[in-house]
């Protein structure tokens, strides 16, 4: 039995069988109409999401199979006290997969250790969230046509954003990436990335405060938002939350073929003035991302149908 906890858990070789999937998916969605009939799907979020958890379960519908839902933290018996490996063995009882977002980092992990289904981090703390990078890498590779070769910046909160860590540790695998990271000082992208996927895999990369400096050379602008639930105090959060806003005036030293991206939800990181400019891609990523999580459902459940 498979679970994706973090995004190493799916080689290079599956993540291109995942897009080959997506994109039939795309091409010939009738093909998959059935493909779950009859499976069921318990999405678990312990924190707020409206894409993610509305993505799977779209995801699931569109599969042709049926969603249980937990969407509120409160009204499960989490608050009662329960433990989450015994959450885990109960739904195991009444679902076939499990999506599970959690505060706790590694709470997925432990779910996953005790279920006897396949159970998938959509977002631990501020740890990991794979689904968003496959959402992520779907994207790139439908706006560039590779996911080697590229300069790719990724702008704000980079300590605490967790899709920041798990795209940072998804693309590392692919020839010729470097990494651009502008962040505050105080929310640089932890040591333990650095150390055990920059270091490791001799990726390069620089880091900075200026992000209109280096603007010019990426080639993908991954924005993301300052993670207001993780801070421990609420003055440093308004300190550090506009510190970068990207508006058309910024943009105009850009590439043509800049790809913005943003795991959304946005603040005030990105004008809406730059939604209408044919370089945003974030709209696309949420799209994109169905299609993604319908081919890993397909993946886990073992049901045929991937390329
Ligand atoms: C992200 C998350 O939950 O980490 N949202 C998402 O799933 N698309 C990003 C964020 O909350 O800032």
């Amino acid at each position: 039995m498979r679970h994706l906890i973090e995004i190493g858990d799916l080689s290079v070789g599956e993540i291109d069988a995942l897009i080959r999937t997506a994109q039939d998916i795309i091409g010939v969605p009738e093909r998959y109409a059935d493909a779950c009939r009859g499976k069921k799907l318990a999405t678990l979020f312990f924190e707020p999401s409206t894409r993610t958890r509305l993505s799977f379960e779209a995801a699931m519908y569109e599969l042709g199979g049926n969603v249980l839902s937990v969407s509120d933290a409160g009204t499960s018996s989490a608050a009662k006290g329960e433990s989450v490996a015994d959450t885990a063995k109960t739904v195991s009882c009444y679902a076939d997969i499990i999506a599970m977002r959690h505060p706790k980092e590694g709470a997925p992990m432990v779910a996953a250790m005790n279920a006897s289904v396949p159970v998938i981090n959509a977002g631990d703390g501020g740890h990991n969230h794979p689904t968003q990078t496959l959402a992520d890498l779907f994207t790139i590779w439908r706006e560039k046509g590779r996911l080697g070769e590229l300069t790719v910046g990724f702008c704000g909160d980079l300590k605490f954003g967790r899709t920041v860590h798990s795209l940072i540790s998804a693309l590392s695998r692919y020839e010729g990436v470097r990494f651009v990271l502008v962040s505050p000082e105080e929310l640089k992208l932890p040591s333990y990335v650095k150390k055990d996927v920059l270091a490791r895999g001799g990726i390069p990369y620089e880091q900075t405060t200026d992000l209109e400096a280096v603007l010019p050379t990426l080639d993908v602008l991954y924005m993301t938002r300052v993670q207001r639930e993780r801070f421990f105090n609420e003055e440093d959060y308004l300190r550090l939350k506009d510190r970068y806003i990207l508006t058309p005036d910024k943009l105009r030293g850009a590439r043509q073929d800049l790809s913005v991206m943003h795991p959304l939800p946005r603040v005030n990181e990105i004008s809406v003035a730059i939604d209408a400019d044919p370089r945003a891609c974030y709209f696309k990523q949420v799209l994109n991302g169905k299609f993604m999580r319908m081919a890993l459902i397909l993946m886990l459940l073992e049901v045929g149908y991937v390329h």
